[in-house]
């Protein structure tokens, strides 16, 4: 049954870098193959951040800059930013701080929300709850996520599959039928160490030694995470349907977590939907983080309809999973 809905996506802006990582530069950075790669994650390159003054803010301002001039809404006529990222510019300072500044967002409040992958859903939903409150009008999601920050280059489990970019959509009221229908998302903190970053937090303060023992890098336990990714994504997007009375075949597009080709190409499957309506743009990115949902948007806006109905759904470190339902209304053009 339909939840009340006036929250719907007006505009939407990304940006990766210039800068393209091969798998055939990685080859001769760690013991791997192109090939392993393509069939067991589907990623051919991914996109690094590799100016050393640059960081995440930079990425979220131009992918908010981008949206700005999509839509030509005036910087200060911005509510509120919303930044998800697991890879802030500094611990203590939201990098949405950083981000309105650089973005001129003069009028803007602003925060960060960490839940790794699951990030941009969680906040997505956060913002529009703002917009469906009625006190805000103008509110701006970004995923970001500077990965090669805390990327072991060493490490052939995990450098293979990250990259770096950010996406951003611009959220408001509508009195039409579409927009964001409801939300179901999980939180387990019982993975936690299967996919984390062990030191640099209070648990673990950096320290000669931690630096050393490479525990300011991912680490990931790939294989749990794998299988824990399909159930998790398969279990909320079910739970999605069944909750607002659809069919798969009444979604037109299922727009996934960019981890691994095999994962997204595992739940579309099991939710039985066909290969064509499944959004996949991994091969060129990798693993952007809270980056791969809004990047996907930026990617495919042409492809959707108005009133087209859309699942997001994303599994991360945490564990935190979770799926959205909503119903694509107008972009603002330029
Ligand atoms: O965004 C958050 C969520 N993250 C994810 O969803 C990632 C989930 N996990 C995965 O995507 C996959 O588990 C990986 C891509 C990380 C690994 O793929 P896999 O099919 O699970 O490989 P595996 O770990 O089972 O390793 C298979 C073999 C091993 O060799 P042996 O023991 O069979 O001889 C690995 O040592 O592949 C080897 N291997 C590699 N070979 C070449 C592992 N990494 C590499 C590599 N290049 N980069």
């Amino acid at each position: 049954m339909r939840l009340k809905s006036s929250a719907v996506i007006t505009g939407v802006g990304g940006y990766v870098p210039d800068n393209i990582l091969s798998n055939s530069d990685l080859e001769k950075m760690v013991e791997t193959n192109s090939e392993w790669i393509v069939s067991r994650t589907g990623i051919r390159e991914r996109r690094i951040l590799t100016d050393k003054s640059l960081a995440t803010s930079d990425m979220a301002t131009w992918a908010i800059k981008d949206l700005l001039n999509n839509t030509k809404v005036s910087p200060d006529e911005i509510d509120c930013v919303i930044i998800a990222t697991s890879t802030p510019d500094h611990l203590l300072l939201s990098t949405a701080s950083i981000v309105c500044d650089k973005a001129d967002l003069t009028h803007a409040w602003a925060t960060d929300v960490n839940a790794a992958c699951s990030g941009f859903l969680y906040a997505f939903t956060m913002g529009a709850s703002l917009v469906e409150g009625g006190r805000y009008k103008k509110v701006i999601v970004v995923g970001a996520d500077q990965n090669s920050a805390i990327i072991n280059y060493k490490d052939r489990n995990t450098c293979i599959l990250f990259g770096d970019g950010a996406g951003a959509v611009l959220i408001e009221p509508t009195t039409d039928d579409v927009g964001l229908i409801d939300s179901v998302f999980k939180t387990d903190g019982k993975g936690r160490e299967h996919l984390y970053v062990p030191a640099g937090g209070s648990k673990c303060p950096a320290t000669p030694e931690s630096v050393a023992d490479r525990k300011h890098f991912i680490q990931q336990d790939g294989r749990i995470v794998f299988k824990a990714a399909i159930n998790g994504m398969t279990d909320t997007c079910t739970a999605i349907l069944k909750r607002n009375d659809l069919d798969i075949l009444d979604i037109d597009w299922l727009i996934p977590h960019q981890a691994n080709y095999r994962i997204i190409h595992a739940v579309g499957d099991h939710l039985g939907l066909p290969a064509e309506r499944v959004k996949v743009n991994i091969d060129r990115y990798g693993n952007t983080t809270a980056a791969t949902i809004p990047l996907c948007l930026w990617d495919f806006k042409d492809d959707f309809k108005y009133n087209d109905n859309i699942i997001l759904t994303a599994f991360g470190a945490g564990f935190s999973w979770g799926a959205t339902y909503l119903k694509w209304g107008k972009l603002r053009t330029a």
